[in-house]
């Protein structure tokens, strides 16, 4: 069987930048408190009237240029958010007409954080398995115009911001490229971080009742979250190793979904690694959840921090629960 890469990679960020300072002008909150508990600086926000679809054609447009491809060469999309324009259709088909590609499928992922692994593992199966050559993976997100800015709401809306990336992955030699990938969900633990409303499962799917009670925003058992992820992360990527017989040693870098500093540091703890072998971006970003893992695999690649032959783990965590990990040989 042929192998799979990644050939190009791409990302697109809003240029307005919201800073720690912005947001204590909006709620009960400081720039001490947001820094220590999570990392972040600085998240970016979209004007309104822009889509996830428009994030993730724009980072789509650089990842093909990259991938040194005409985007006629795309057989397939794979598109991975929690935040699509619209409760349907999924947003994949908007990136297929942004993009003017011809009639080839549009596949939406709805995994959130690890979106982008579960849909990178399903482009890794049609390219290994010769159904197709090219597949564009895209993780975009835009979470701004779904956060509650009053004091209610702070521990989620300081986390999160808007953000894409993509990757084409096409055809490479057996034993280079995508080597495996590690996927795991646990329902139980839906509610622990989820968006209640707009609700198929409720008559009327979207209410008065149910604006009043903020169900329109996400919730998130904040805790419960980082308990799960700092167990699962290095779990999985532990996993992942082993089943390419390969050690802790081997590993160059780790790129984890970002959700929060201290949960980076405690993977690079636990695996006994270097924080610098761990990448974190989250400072700039904030949580961007699908976007999260190729926006930080962008920017890897354009500081250089990936050298060919390195090997290279892709590890994800979060709503779900799901948590995955990709293996690379770059
Ligand atoms: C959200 C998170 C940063 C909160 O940090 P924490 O140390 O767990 O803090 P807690 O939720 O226990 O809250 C501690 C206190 O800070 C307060 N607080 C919460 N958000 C706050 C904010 N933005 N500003 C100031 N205070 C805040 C809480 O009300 C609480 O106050 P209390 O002690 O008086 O009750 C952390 O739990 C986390 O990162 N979890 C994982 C999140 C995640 O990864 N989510 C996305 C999926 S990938």
């Amino acid at each position: 069987m042929r192998g799979a890469r990644i050939l190009g990679t791409g990302r697109a960020l809003p240029s307005r930048v919201v800073t720690n300072a912005e947001l204590t002008r909006m709620m009960d909150t400081t720039e001490e408190w947001i820094v220590q508990r999570t990392g972040i600086r600085e998240r970016r926000y979209v004007d309104p009237g822009t889509g996830s679809s428009d994030l993730g054609a724009d980072a789509a447009r650089v990842a093909i240029a990259r991938a040194g491809i005409a985007p006629s060469d795309i057989d397939l999309i794979v598109f991975a958010t929690l935040s699509p324009d619209y409760f349907f259709p999924g947003g994949g088909v908007y990136i297929q007409d942004k993009l003017g590609l011809p009639t080839i499928g549009a596949l939406d992922v709805r995994t959130q954080c690890t979106g982008f692994l579960y849909g990178l593992s399903v482009a890794e199966a049609y390219v290994k398995g010769g159904f197709f050559d090219h597949v564009l993976v895209i993780g975009a997100e835009v979470q701004s115009t779904g956060l509650d800015f009053s004091t209610a709401g702070r521990d989620v809306t300081v986390i999160f911001g808007d953000g894409a990336g993509a990757a084409v992955v096409g055809p490479a030699e057996p034993g280079k490229g995508i080597l495996s990938s590690h996927l795991h969900a646990e329902g139980k633990y839906a509610a622990e971080l989820m968006l209640e409303a707009p609700a198929s499962i409720e008559y009327p799917r979207l209410s008065h009742e149910m604006l009043s009670a903020g169900r329109q925003y996400p919730k998130m058992n904040g805790r419960y979250v980082f308990t799960h992820a700092v167990r699962r992360f290095p779990e999985v990527i532990r996993e992942a190793l082993a089943a390419n017989g390969l050690s802790l040693d081997a590993l160059s870098l780790v790129i984890p979904h970002q959700a929060n500093l201290r949960i980076t540091q405690a993977v690079a703890v636990a695996l006994r690694v270097s924080e610098e072998k761990v990448f974190s971006n989250i400072e700039k970003y904030g949580i961007t959840t699908a976007a999260s893992i190729p926006i930080a695999l962008d920017e890897c690649l354009e500081q250089g921090r990936i050298h060919e032959g390195d090997i290279v783990c892709l590890a994800a965590f979060g709503s779900g629960f799901t948590w995955a990990a990709t293996l690379l040989r770059w």
